[in-house]
């Protein structure tokens, strides 16, 4: 059976005062449940006050992204291993604003989910299909595209320690929260196309559901066999909103 994971990614939101009391209701309310993990995404600037912050807790950190590279003249740039160094434990990799915004392709993620694990980081990679490519009956190609560029360039033996976060682009933001039978459909569909590569490791992958997910919500998705847990945005920003959606996790 695998637990799940609850994953708050704060994308470029909040500052120190607003953190402090973010984490500390978070600490607060964690499901005693063994197994429901709790994670939390701030921005680069604040990862080291929220590690300090959640030593000892049952809330673990990750950053948002990562550099393909582990030094050099990378302007802006950030290494895993300076994630590692400061606490992190995961990292977001290949989010649709990433892609979208910053231009990154599937072969720069895929050398970012490269780059986490060497670094001991357990990469999140994110994948997911616009309203476009839905419509249109792609939404198993632009997965699938997806998957094989981080598979093609790194094989299957490093997904063991990593988690896939389905996100699809038109759910992301926007309150339309994708249906459990709609995710779950995605969900088996990855799995399987894991499988193929490694049954074992498919069978033990978790795989996130992200886009538009909140207490309301979280129960139905988190109830389907290939749902193992969230990747949450605008609800990971108030610790009431966040606890429910760990709450459903404990429940489910
Ligand atoms: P929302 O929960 O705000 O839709 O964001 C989802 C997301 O992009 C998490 O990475």
């Amino acid at each position: 059976m695998r637990d799940f994971l609850v994953a708050g990614n704060w994308k470029m939101n909040g500052d120190s005062a607003s953190n402090t009391e973010l984490v500390a209701g978070i600490i607060a309310g964690a499901p005693e449940s063994d197994r429901v993990k709790l994670l939390i995404c701030p921005p680069f600037p604040y990862l080291a006050a929220v590690a300090g912050q959640v030593a000892g807790s049952r809330v673990a950190l990750g950053a948002q992204t990562v550099s393909e590279h582990t030094a050099g003249a990378y302007t802006g740039e950030v290494a895993a291993p300076m994630l590692r160094e400061l606490g992190c434990e995961y990292v977001i990799v290949g989010h649709s604003e990433r892609r979208s915004l910053y231009g990154e392709s599937s072969d720069a993620v895929a050398a970012k989910f490269k780059a986490a694990l060497a670094a001991g980081l357990r990469p999140i990679l994110c994948v997911g299909e616009t309203l476009a490519e839905r419509e249109s009956g792609n939404t198993e190609a632009v997965i699938d595209k997806q998957l094989n560029a981080v598979l093609a360039g790194v094989g299957i033996a490093e997904f063991a320690t990593a988690v896939i976060a389905y996100e699809p682009v038109w759910a992301i933001g926007t309150g339309m929260t994708a249906s459990p039978e709609q995710a779950q459909d995605v969900h088996s569909h990855i799995r399987a196309a894991l499988s193929g590569h490694d049954v074992d490791i498919a069978a033990s992958l978790q795989i996130l559901y992200g886009g538009s997910m909140k207490g309301e919500n979280a129960a139905g998705l988190l109830a389907m066999p290939d749902i193992d847990g969230g990747l949450i945005g605008g609800a990971s920003l108030k610790a009431a909103d966040f606890l429910a959606i760990a709450e459903a996790a404990a429940e489910g």
